[in-house]
């Protein structure tokens, strides 16, 4: 979705943008935003110059609305909130769920029924209370203000003409606006969360560990790599070594090779480690030093010879994160589970 996602905005840029960028179009960028243009043409009551007119066509091209006929879009007819739910589930790419339905005015096998079926898995909607979902109701601008926010986790609906988030029904042509607006934020636009996993494996133990937690969490790995790398020697903790060394010293902070690329993007930081005597390695304390993690969850992964467990130590560098419930793993068996317990929202790809 991502890719797709990008190149339409690349057209949309072009498209909508400023002079300068135009300018810069060269012929097949040009010819896409043709295209682009092309589909809100075909509507009679969509004019060329109307301020939803690239939504519109933006919107068709990808497949999210429809006309109500071949030549007519409605964009100032009311928005219903099956047409809503249909909307962000064909932008979610028509996720299917294995969910048990039970509005009583949602039939299968209608246009809806999938996307409310989605929607109510996903808690976009709980339809009023009565086991009804209002499936023909005119959806109000506060209704779907609300419904896209939980989509989004962003605002997408200021500056859309004539919508003031109030009681009034919204129109398909702000559907279309806040779903062009969703496409225009930036990374943090696209619904989910974005994870970080970082490790420090001096053997190698904890880094399958790891590898499993990115993959079950869908986050990004990354290296806590030290500076100066840990030979043998600087390992064997039944002589004077330098882990033991560190591990003693309360001031020592081991120098990390390399950082984080913009720790702002993530929502969600899982750090694992070895157990070293019982807590996590002074380079863990070097990392979270270098670190704001204020806001984000945070939770910590680690593996040992057999004893430890959570340093619960590390919570003391951060105090205003989200601390989860740390584990120990001995392989990578239980890793998928511990992961789910952890009910992280679901993972943003920017991929
Ligand atoms: C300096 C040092 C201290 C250790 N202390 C402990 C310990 O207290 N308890 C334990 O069970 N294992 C301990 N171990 C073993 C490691 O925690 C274990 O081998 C871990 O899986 C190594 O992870 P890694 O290969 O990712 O570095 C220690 C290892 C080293 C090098």
């Amino acid at each position: 979705m991502r890719n797709k996602l990008l190149a339409a905005l690349l057209s949309l840029c072009l498209l909508f943008a400023a002079p300068a960028c135009a300018a810069d179009m060269d012929r097949p960028a040009e010819q896409e935003a043709e295209k682009l243009s092309e589909q809100s043409e075909r509507f009679t009551d969509v004019p060329a110059g109307a301020w939803y007119a690239g939504a519109v066509g933006y919107c068709c091209q990808q497949g999210i609305m429809n006309g109500t006929t071949a030549s007519t879009f409605a964009p100032e007819e009311t928005l219903t909130r099956a047409m809503l739910v249909t909307i962000l589930w064909r932008q979610a790419q028509k996720p299917a769920v294995d969910y048990l339905m039970q509005f009583s005015d949602v039939p299968e096998d209608q246009w809806y029924s999938e996307a409310v079926r989605w929607a109510a898995s996903e808690k976009l909607v709980s339809g009023y209370g009565d086991g009804r979902f209002g499936t023909h109701d005119p959806i109000a601008q506060e209704h779907l203000d609300l419904i896209f926010r939980r989509y989004t986790e962003q605002p997408v609906t200021s500056g859309i003409p004539g919508f003031d988030g109030s009681s009034r029904p919204a129109t398909r042509a702000q559907a279309a606006a806040a779903v062009m607006n969703y496409a225009q934020l930036p990374q943090q636009g696209i619904a989910g969360s974005k994870i970080l996993v970082a490790y420090f494996s001096a053997t190698g133990n904890t880094r399958p560990v790891a590898e499993k937690v990115a993959e079950a969490a869908g986050g990004d790995l990354f290296e806590i790599v030290p500076a100066q790398p840990y030979t043998d020697a600087d390992l064997n903790y039944s002589t004077d070594c330098r882990a033991n060394a560190e591990q003693n010293d309360p001031d020592a902070r081991p120098a990390i090779a390399g950082t984080v690329e913009d720790m702002d993007q993530y929502e969600v930081v899982l750090i694992g480690y070895p157990i070293w005597w019982g807590r996590a390695p002074k380079i863990i304390h070097t990392f979270l030093e270098a670190y704001d993690l204020s806001g984000k969850t945070v939770a910590t992964f680690c593996t040992s010879g057999g004893s430890g467990h959570e340093d619960a130590t590390l919570r003391g560098y951060e105090p205003d994160a989200v601390w989860l419930e740390g584990r120990r793993f001995s392989g990578t068996s239980q890793v998928e589970s511990w992961v789910d317990s952890l009910d992280l929202p679901e993972a943003r790809s920017d991929s």
